[in-house]
């Protein structure tokens, strides 16, 4: 059985959390109240998510487990095995969400091939749920015509204060569908930032609790990671933290569209500035 809530609006993001240590880090952040752990055929951390769930001492429909079909295995003939694979390396039968870790580089694998495998993945239940990564609008429009309206629980895009992407927010908006934001602490380094520090001291709480309340204020999902304990608790106390409209306003006007993850394959982002 699996999660059967709505997608928990903070989660864990585990990339880097490899071996052992990963594994003590998810349990912390489990401990600390986390329930929802984002994964990646790519991270090498599903073997160790897998662990967490079964040494969490909870019950597999508590915790909310993600993850990503990698852009090397979009091709017809790779795409179920690799998700079958997936589900054995982390041991359950299911996934919460099952995303589309990057769309295939100028369609070198057809769209629709790998679009119908995730619908194909969701209807043998490998996953309750099905999303996309890195899609901007064009493929989002693409999806909708091709699985229908509602088809996507979630985009999952780098977003944070310095990166805000109105347009795909706005546009998500229309379509009912949250937005995930990855890297929402920028790397930590919304921790220098004397606007964003400001704001924390109003309310008794770290920067990055600012800067996560302030994108779940806006209706996104955050996954921020960290392997230390500290840090999983400042970020979990988002949770407790209520910006008010001026302060949501301060944050907006942070949006520089400063882009960190840029690789080759990225398709055109809708928000380049
Ligand atoms: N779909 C995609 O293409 C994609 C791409 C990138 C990431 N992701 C997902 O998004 C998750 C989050 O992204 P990310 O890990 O790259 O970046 P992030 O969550 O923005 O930042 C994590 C980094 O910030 C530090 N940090 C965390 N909390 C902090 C705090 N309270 N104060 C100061 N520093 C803090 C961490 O160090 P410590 O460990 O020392 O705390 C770590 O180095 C990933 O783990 C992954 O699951 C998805």
């Amino acid at each position: 059985m699996t999660y059967s809530g709505p997608i928990p609006q903070l989660g864990l993001g585990t990339f880097g959390r490899t071996g052992d240590a990963g594994v003590e880090a998810m349990l912390k952040a489990i401990e600390i109240g986390y329930r929802h752990l984002d994964t990646a055929q790519s991270y090498d951390t599903e073997k160790q998510v897998g662990e967490t769930v079964r040494r969490s001492g909870l019950r597999r429909d508590e915790l909310f487990v993600t993850t990503k079909v990698a852009d090397t295995m979009l091709d017809k003939e790779d795409f179920l095995p690799s998700v079958e694979r997936s589900l054995a390396t982390i041991g359950v039968d299911q996934v919460d969400l099952l995303l589309i870790h990057w769309p295939s580089q100028n369609d070198q694998v057809p769209f629709e091939d790998y679009m119908l495998g995730l619908a194909e993945a969701k209807n043998r239940g490998f996953a309750r749920l099905i999303g996309v990564s890195n899609f901007p609008i064009a493929d989002l429009e693409r999806t909708r015509k091709l699985l229908g309206e509602g088809a996507i629980a979630t985009n999952q895009m780098e977003i944070h204060p310095f990166l805000q992407t109105p347009k795909l927010r706005d546009y998500s908006r229309a379509m009912g569908m949250p937005l995930t934001a990855y890297q929402p602490l920028a790397k930590g380094e919304v921790n220098a930032d004397p606007s964003i520090n400001a704001i924390a001291t109003k309310h008794g709480v770290g920067p990055s609790a600012i800067a996560l309340a302030f994108l779940m204020g806006e209706g996104h999902i955050v996954i921020p990671a960290s392997g230390s304990e500290a840090n999983l608790r400042a970020n979990y106390a988002a949770l407790s933290v209520a910006l008010s409209p001026a302060e949501m306003d301060q944050m907006r006007a942070l949006n520089r569209g400063y882009r960190r993850i840029d690789p080759a394959k990225s398709p055109r982002w809708d928000d380049q500035e």
